[in-house]
């Protein structure tokens, strides 16, 4: 099969399903924004409600979550005359193609993923189904775009593997080269952010403990708490970012700081080399202060008027639809469904 050249494309999402913290900033969002500001490629950001609701979220909790987290991204630098911003369930395509995509996954392949496993536990039996299938509507999101690079941070790492999986299996199956086989962007220094409690332990939303990230509406004074009572051990910092391998929460916080001022780790080490707790952790709470603080000041600006959040998602989707419904009518064709010409 000659190999289709497709537009270079961005797609990338975020869960509602809770206020976003300094890994999703790290991990996604400020890359996003650097994306975007490359200018090289068209841009596609989706705040995904639909996946949100694969475990429980209170309405009301929802529509706030979905509304902050547009905040968020606009506050972020994210501009939604430039990028496309919207909600993922306001764009029926997803879920139309992501059914098709339920019937091109196979059971093994979703029950392998990592995440599921994680979230369902023991309790699978009692997890939903939208839980079970959420990587495929994950894989339509992406490709009902033909989006090309996706940016994520390394959690999503075996989601697109999957939706490359899928990508291929309907090229293969309908002998046809549709989907673009998608490339994902997992880099720079902080694209798996630690929690403060646990270096062990991805920092998330949903941790119970709120001592152990820093969310974005966090203010300096929490910040500043929450670095100084992060876990560490007793030794000082060392000279290389290697002799770090064996104290992850250490390393975290190397990987934050860098993250946030834009460096590698190994540039990072040659400033902080020998530096003990008392002086790196009040000096990493001033600079994450200095960028997070104008982010929650223009988000909470933002959400002085929803109408106008609410008319941009609105405007984000019908210009996301007039990318994606094309793509799902050319899929019914292949796949053989009847539908108007
Ligand atoms: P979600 O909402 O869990 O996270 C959104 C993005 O933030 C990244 N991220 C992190 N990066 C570094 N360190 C962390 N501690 C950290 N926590 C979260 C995630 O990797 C992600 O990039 N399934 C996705 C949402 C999604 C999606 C998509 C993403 C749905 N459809 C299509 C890309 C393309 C998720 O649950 O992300």
């Amino acid at each position: 099969m000659p190999a289709t050249a497709f537009t270079p494309r961005v797609f990338s999402g975020i869960q509602p399903s809770g206020g976003l913290t300094l890994g999703n900033y790290l991990g996604a969002l400020k890359r996003f924004v650097d994306i975007q500001n490359d200018g090289k490629q068209e841009c596609i950001y989706c705040l995904v409600d639909l996946h949100a609701i694969t475990t429980w979220q209170e309405p009301d909790d929802l529509v706030r979550n979905t509304r902050e987290a547009a905040a968020a991204f606009m506050a972020s630098g994210i501009d939604p005359r430039r990028s496309i911003l919207f909600n993922q369930s306001q764009v029926p395509e997803h879920t139309q193609l992501a059914w098709i995509f339920n019937c091109v996954a196979r059971m093994g392949w979703m029950g392998r993923m990592t995440q599921w496993k994680d979230k369902a536990g023991k309790n699978a039996e009692n997890a939903s189904l939208g839980l079970f299938a959420y990587p495929a509507l994950m894989a339509a999101d992406i490709l009902v775009y033909h989006a090309t690079h996706v940016p994520v941070g390394e959690d999503q790492k075996q989601h697109l593997e999957l939706t490359r999986d899928i990508a291929a299996k309907f090229n293969h199956d309908y002998k046809i080269d549709f989907f673009p086989i998608t490339e994902p962007m997992i880099e720079g220094p902080a694209t798996r952010v630690m929690s403060l409690r646990d270096g062990t332990k991805k920092m998330s939303k949903s941790d119970a403990s709120d001592m152990s990230r820093i969310n974005l509406s966090d203010d300096a004074d929490t910040i500043a708490l929450k670095f100084r009572k992060a876990r560490t051990d007793a030794e000082p910092l060392p000279e290389t970012y290697g002799e770090l391998e064996e104290r992850p929460e250490a390393r975290n916080l190397i990987d934050i700081y860098a993250g946030l001022i834009g460096q590698s780790p190994d540039s990072v080490m040659t400033e902080v080399a020998g530096q003990g707790w008392g002086k790196f952790k009040p000096h990493l709470a001033e600079v994450a202060v200095e960028t997070l603080a104008p982010i929650t000041g223009e988000m909470s600006r933002l959400l002085g008027d929803l109408a106008e959040i609410d008319r941009i998602l609105i405007d984000g989707a019908a210009r996301a639809r007039e990318v994606a419904a094309p793509v799902l009518a050319r899929t019914y064709e292949i796949v053989g469904m009847i539908s108007p010409r």
